[in-house]
């Protein structure tokens, strides 16, 4: 039998402009009644390319939504203990509602440390072992912003996790270990898969929805990917020609799904987008 999947692709760079927008309009208005603008500290350490890419789309994305930012750009040789000694002062900065170490960290520092040291109530990242751990029991809290942009795009799209069969692969703190909790949330059967998994073709070929987070460049292929399943693209990798490229083998994949995210213009977009949320929810909670 010929099996023809209609595919939607799942266009997160519209939906984040969207979200960004709407923001605009609640931060105007919280603003206005409070005299609060909400406050995003954003903190490189060193001069690494990828991660200047990044902090500079997030300090464009809080402009565009009215939060200020504070940003500092320390040297590579920055230590552990100045670093410590910022984020305790912004950790009292009363203009500073959400704090963002990017990550990777540079090797003499120690990133679970200096996670820790961000008050919890300020971690925009939602990295904070206390939001970790609000997370996994189901408390309200700081959600870490990659996997929160995957759930809102699902929202958006109608697409519904009771008791599907969902594959995650990988299992980081930053995505894959969150969003499963977060998809268990909505009832979904949830598989985590890893490096060493046995058989994760096979494993997938099960899956009614596959979240692709592992960082290896078109991994998951259009063999390994049941017709008619939701295909989520977490990877930002570079292609053998040096373009762009998810997790997802996405020119073979997508005519096999019914929903699938682009690389770039899909999951990325809505991190930014959960990242500036997440500092207004901080800005919010700050007056209660
Ligand atoms: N490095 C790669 N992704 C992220 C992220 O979401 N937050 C931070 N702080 N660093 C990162």
């Amino acid at each position: 039998m010929y099996e023809v999947t209609l595919t939607t692709l799942i266009d997160g760079k519209a939906l984040a402009t969207k979200i960004k927008e709407n923001l605009k309009v609640d931060i105007e208005e919280f603003t206005k009644a409070t005299g609060v603008v909400p406050g995003l500290a954003t903190i490189l350490v060193g001069d690494d390319g990828a991660s200047k890419v990044y902090i500079k789309n997030k300090i464009k994305s809080a402009a565009t939504c009215g939060i200020e930012s504070f940003h500092h750009n320390l040297p590579e040789k920055t230590t552990q203990q100045e670093l410590l000694e910022l984020i305790q002062k912004l950790n009292v900065d009363d203009k500073v509602h959400g704090i963002l170490v990017q990550l990777p960290l540079p090797d003499h520092i120690n990133d679970d440390f200096i996670i820790h040291a961000i008050d919890p109530k300020k971690d925009a990242d939602g990295f904070h072992p206390e939001n970790m751990g609000r997370l996994l029991i189901g408390q309200e809290g700081i959600v870490s912003c990659t996997p929160a942009g995957v759930m809102e795009m699902l929202v958006h799209y109608n697409i519904s996790l009771k008791g599907k069969d969902v594959l995650i692969i990988g299992r980081s703190n930053i995505v894959g270990k969150p969003q499963a909790i977060l998809m268990l949330r909505e009832h979904a059967t949830v598989t985590m898969a890893h490096s060493r998994t046995i058989d994760l073709d096979k494993k997938a070929q099960q899956a009614d929805v596959i979240v692709a987070a592992v960082g290896r460049a078109k991994m998951v292929k259009a063999d390994w990917v049941k017709e008619g399943a939701v295909v989520i693209d977490v990877g930002m990798n570079r292609d053998e020609n040096g373009k762009l490229c998810g997790d997802v083998d996405f020119e073979n994949v997508k005519d096999k799904t019914s929903f699938i995210t682009p690389v770039p213009g899909g999951v990325g977009p809505m991190t930014i987008a959960m990242l500036m949320k997440n500092t207004f929810q901080a800005a919010v909670s700050s007056l209660k």
